[in-house]
C-alpha cells in the first residue's frame, strides 16, 4: 500500500515536471528569444504587473501590507524584498525568463539597512560626500571615479538601479534638497552628472537621474504647480538633464512630484516622449518618484514606464483601461519593452554572483579624498592655513567638532558603518585637542539627547541641538592653553522640508554669533589664530560675520571621512581646490526667487520662509499649491552678475595655498565658422603646488532675445602644478555654446554679432578676455514645441 502511494506521488509529480519543462521550452524568454516573442506571450495581466513596482514592505510587515501603503505617501523607499532596506523592486515573470530587479537610494551613496534578521553579518555603504561637495570638485574625473565605487557597491549588494543621481538645479538656497543636488547652473550639473553616471554604470548597473523636472523646492512637494516659461525650463532646469541624456545615457529616469504648467511631470508626455526621448533621443525607461501622479493610465500614456513603489489600484486603473479600450495595448507593450530592455542588462538577469563584500575601507580612502577636494577655502588671511607646525593643540568650539554631520536626511542619507568627527580627524593629524573643552561638549551634547524629541516628524531626523553657549571665563581660561581655536558651524536639511531664512539656520543663531565674536576677540588678544569650519549642506549667510575669524573653510557635509578630510586641509596635506558651484548672497532677500519661494498655497497665505517647518501642513499637503519662477533664467550668478547685485561669496569663487596667474587666451579664430577652440595658460606663482579649477564664461550679443552678463561655457581642474608649473588649457566652443532657446521658433538659436569668451578664475575674476564674431544669425536645434505656458507670466527683464 505504501509502496503504492510513493509511486502515485512520483508519476503525478514527474508528469507534471515533463508538462512544465515542455511549456516553458516552447515559451519564449527574456534573452533567448527577440523581444517581440517574449512581449507577445504575456498576457495582459503580466504587462500590468511588470509596469507596476511590487509595492513597499517594512521591515518586519506581511507582504500584502506592502501593496497597501499608498496612504502613507510620500515616504522614503523601504522594501525587505531581496536587498533589505532597498526602495523597491519589479514584478518577476519566471515562466518567461523575467527576473524582479532591485532600486535603492540615493546620491550620498547606496543605501540598504546596514543589518538584517537573524544575520550576524553587516551591509554598511560608503557615505559620499553630499552632490553640492561633489560638483564643488569640478573634476569630472574624480567624480567619475566615485561613481565607479558606488556602483561597484551597488553590484556588490545585489541591487540593480541606484536612484541618483540628484540634478535639480538650486534655484533657491532654502530648498531642503539642495544638498541632494549639484549646482545653481545647468552646465556644471550636466557635466558632474554625466561622470557620475557614467562612473556608475560601468560596473554594469544603473543609474535613475531625478528629479525630472523643476522640482526645486520640499514644501507641498507633492501637489506643487511649477509655473515657468519654456525659455527657462529649456535653459535653466532641462538643460543639465539634457547634457546628461547627451553624454551618459542613464538606464533610467525619475520623473518629478510636481506639476509643470499644470500637468504632473510623470503624466506629461511632453516632458516624458516629446523632450526626453524625440528632442534628446533618451533610451531607457522612466519611473515615478515614490507613489509620484495622480492618474496610473495617463502615465502609461505620458512615456512614464515604471510606477514606484507601486500599489493595486494602480494595476487595476490600467488593466480596466487596457481592456476597456481606453489605453492602447500598444502604448502599454512599448512601456513594458523599455522595462526588459533595461532587466535584459541588469546584473540579476545576467546572474551575476554578489559577494555582499565591497571593498569598503578602499572606497572610504576615495570619500576622503574627494571630500577634501570639493571643500572650499573661503577666507584664508595672513595664511593661516595650513596652520604652522608651532600649532599642536586646538581649542575647539561647537558642536559638530564633535558629531560632524557627513550628509543631509531622508532618502540621501547612507547607512556608512562610521563616520569621523573633526576631533577626531585632528588627533589623526598629529594634532590635540583642549581635553576640558571636549568633555563640556560630549557631557552637554550627551544630556541634550537624552532630553531631545526623538524626530520632528517623517523623515526629518532629530531635531537640531541648539549650540552650547560658552562663557568668556571658560574661553579665557583655555586661551592660555592652547595654540588656535576652530569653531565648527553645523546644519542639517533633508526630503520633505524647506530650510528657514531664520536664526539658526540661514542665519547665524545668537549663540553662534556671540561664539566667533568672543572666542576670536580673546584668542587675538593674545596673538592667536581662529579659524571657522562651516559643517554644512547648503548655503547660509555669511557678509554679516565673515570679517571676523582669520579664516573660514566650506567643508560642506562631506560623508564619513569628514573628520579627517578637514584635517587634510587644515594641516596642508591637501591644498584646498574646490570652487563654489552655488553663488553665497549677501541676504536671503537678495536671492532673486526669494519672494516666491516656495510658493503658496492656493487659497491661502504664503507660507512663513522664517518658521520652523510644519510637516503635517509642508510636503505631504494635497491642496493645491503653486509657484511662478518670475525670476526666469536669472537663477544664481546669471541674476547677480547681471543685475550688479553684490554677493558675498560669487560663483566659482574658492581659495588656494598657492597663487595662480592666467595668461595667453587665444583663439583659434576670431570668426565663428562651425566651432572654435580656446585655450588658456595658468601658472602655479606661489609657494606650494595645487590645482585650479580653470573656468570659460561667453557674453553673447542680445538684440533680439535678453542675454544674461555672462555664462559658464567650459570649466576644466589642472593638473597639480608645482611652483613656477604652467598647463595650458583648451576648451571647445560649439554652435551650442552661443546659442539661447528661442520660445517663438521653439528653437536654440544664436544671434549674429561680437561675442566674449572671459577665463578666470572665478565668476568674478576673469583676467582674460578675446571676442570673436558670428556672421549670420543661426538655428543651432529645432525642438518640440512642449510645456508650453498657459498664461503669459512677468518674468524678470534685465532692462
Ligand atoms: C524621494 C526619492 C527617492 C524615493 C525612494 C522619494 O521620497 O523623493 O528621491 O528616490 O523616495 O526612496
Amino acid at each position: 500500500m505504501r509502496n503504492k502511494f510513493i509511486l502515485l506521488i512520483l508519476c503525478v509529480f514527474t508528469g507534471v515536471s515533463i508538462n512544465a519543462q515542455t511549456a516553458i521550452k516552447t515559451l519564449p524568454q527574456l534573452g533567448k528569444d527577440p523581444l517581440s516573442r517574449v512581449i507577445a506571450a504575456m498576457t495582459l495581466e503580466e504587462k500590468v504587473n511588470l509596469v507596476v513596482g511590487q509595492g513597499m514592505r517594512m521591515p518586519g510587515a506581511p507582504s500584502e501590507i506592502s501593496k497597501n501603503t499608498e496612504q502613507m505617501s510620500p515616504v522614503v523607499g523601504q522594501t525587505q524584498d531581496q536587498v533589505s532596506g532597498a526602495a523597491g523592486t519589479t514584478y518577476p515573470i519566471p515562466r518567461l525568463g523575467i527576473p524582479s530587479i532591485v532600486v535603492a537610494d540615493g546620491p550620498a551613496g547606496l543605501r540598504i539597512s546596514p543589518t538584517r534578521q537573524n544575520d550576524k553579518a553587516t551591509y554598511y555603504c560608503t557615505a559620499f560626500p553630499v552632490a553640492t561637495l561633489l560638483a564643488s570638485t569640478w573634476d569630472v574625473d574624480l567624480v567619475n571615479k566615485v561613481g565607479q565605487v558606488i556602483g561597484n557597491e551597488v553590484l556588490e549588494y545585489g541591487v540593480d538601479v541606484i536612484l541618483g543621481p540628484g540634478m535639480n538645479i538650486h534655484r533657491n538656497p532654502l530648498c531642503g534638497r539642495n544638498f541632494e543636488y549639484y549646482s545653481e547652473d545647468p552646465y556644471v550639473t550636466g557635466k558632474i552628472a554625466a561622470a557620475m553616471v557614467n562612473g556608475i554604470e560601468s560596473n554594469g548597473v544603473g543609474t535613475s537621474a531625478k528629479h525630472f523636472a523643476a522640482n526645486n523646492a520640499e514644501t507641498n512637494r507633492n501637489s506643487l504647480n511649477t509655473i515657468v516659461s519654456e525659455r527657462a525650463l529649456r535653459e535653466i532646469y532641462l538643460k543639465g538633464f539634457g547634457i546628461m541624456v547627451e553624454e551618459a545615457q542613464p538606464w533610467t529616469i525619475m520623473s518629478s512630484y510636481n506639476l509643470i504648467n499644470g500637468t504632473y511631470a510623470p503624466e506629461s508626455y511632453d516632458l516624458l516622449t516629446k523632450v526626453l526621448r524625440n528632442d534628446w533621443g533618451f533610451k531607457g525607461f522612466v519611473m515615478t518618484d515614490w507613489f509620484g501622479g495622480r492618474d496610473a493610465v495617463a502615465m502609461m500614456n505620458a512615456g512614464n514606464d515604471l510606477l514606484m513603489p507601486g500599489n493595486p489600484n494602480q494595476n487595476k486603473a490600467i488593466l480596466e483601461a487596457a481592456k476597456a479600450g481606453k489605453l492602447d495595448v500598444k502604448v502599454l507593450d512599448k512601456n513594458v519593452e523599455r522595462i526588459l530592455n533595461i532587466i535584459l542588462q541588469s546584473p540579476k538577469f545576467k546572474g551575476y554572483k554578489i559577494s555582499n563584500k565591497p571593498d569598503l575601507k578602499a572606497h572610504a580612502e576615495v570619500s576622503r579624498q574627494v571630500a577634501s577636494e570639493g571643500m572650499v577655502l573661503l577666507k584664508n588671511d595672513n595664511s593661516t592655513l595650513p596652520i604652522s607646525d608651532n600649532i599642536k593643540k586646538i581649542a575647539a568650539f561647537g558642536n559638530t567638532s564633535y558629531e560632524i554631520i557627513t550628509g543631509g536626511t531622508g532618502s540621501g542619507d547612507v547607512n556608512e558603518a562610521y563616520s569621523v568627527p573633526l576631533v577626531e580627524g585632528l588627533q589623526n593629524a598629529g594634532l590635540s585637542v583642549e581635553e576640558n573643552l571636549k568633555i563640556l561638549y560630549e557631557a552637554y551634547l550627551k544630556a541634550a539627547k537624552a532630553g531631545r524629541q526623538r524626530s520632528r516628524g517623517f523623515m526629518m531626523g532629530s531635531v537640531p541641538i541648539a549650540e552650547l553657549s560658552i562663557n568668556s571665563d571658560i574661553i579665557n581660561s583655555i586661551v592660555n592653553l592652547t595654540d588656535a581655536a576652530i569653531i565648527t558651524i553645523g546644519r542639517n536639511s533633508g526630503e520633505g522640508y524647506d530650510r528657514r531664512d531664520g536664526e539658526g539656520d540661514f542665519l547665524l543663531s545668537y549663540v553662534e554669533k556671540d561664539l566667533i565674536n568672543s572666542v576670536t576677540s580673546a584668542f587675538h588678544s593674545k596673538g592667536k589664530k581662529v579659524i571657522v569650519i562651516l559643517n554644512v549642506g547648503g548655503v547660509i549667510e555669511t557678509a554679516s560675520w565673515k570679517e571676523i575669524p582669520d579664516a573660514i573653510l566650506l567643508a560642506w557635509q562631506a560623508g564619513q571621512e569628514t573628520g579627517n578630510s578637514i584635517a587634510d586641509i587644515l594641516v596642508g596635506k591637501v591644498n584646498p581646490s574646490g570652487k563654489l558651484a552655488t553663488t553665497f548672497p549677501v541676504n536671503y532677500k537678495d536671492v532673486p526667487s526669494a519672494s516666491n519661494f516656495p510658493g503658496k498655497v492656493i487659497g491661502q497665505t504664503q507660507p512663513k520662509a522664517d518658521k520652523e517647518p510644519d510637516m503635517a501642513a509642508s510636503f505631504m499637503r494635497p491642496q493645491p499649491a503653486e509657484v511662478t519662477y518670475e525670476e526666469g533664467i536669472y537663477v544664481g550668478y546669471r541674476y547677480y552678475s547681471t543685475f550688479n547685485d553684490p554677493v558675498s561669496y560669487e560663483f566659482g569663487y574658492g581659495l588656494s595655498y598657492t597663487a595662480f596667474e592666467y595668461s595667453n587666451l587665444k583663439l583659434s579664430s576670431t570668426k565663428f565658422g562651425n566651432k572654435l577652440t580656446a585655450t588658456v595658460e595658468v601658472r602655479n606663482t606661489g609657494k606650494s603646488e595645487g590645482k585650479e579649477v580653470v573656468q570659460v564664461y561667453l557674453t553673447a550679443p542680445g538684440k533680439k532675445l535678453d542675454k544674461p552678463a555672462m555664462e559658464l561655457r567650459g570649466f576644466k581642474k589642472s593638473k597639480l602644478l608645482k611652483p613656477g608649473e604652467s598647463q595650458v588649457l583648451s576648451f571647445d566652443i560649439s554652435k551650442k555654446d552661443l546659442a539661447s532657446f528661442d520660445p517663438v521658433l521653439s528653437a536654440w538659436t544664436a544671434e549674429k554679432g561680437l561675442y566674449t569668451v572671459k577665463a578666470g578664475s572665478s565668476s568674478k575674476n576673469l583676467s582674460q578676455t578675446a571676442t570673436f564674431n558670428l556672421g549670420n544669425d543661426i538655428i543651432v536645434k529645432k525642438e518640440s514645441p512642449a510645456l508650453l505656458l498657459k498664461d503669459k507670466i512677468n518674468e524678470l527683464k534685465p532692462r
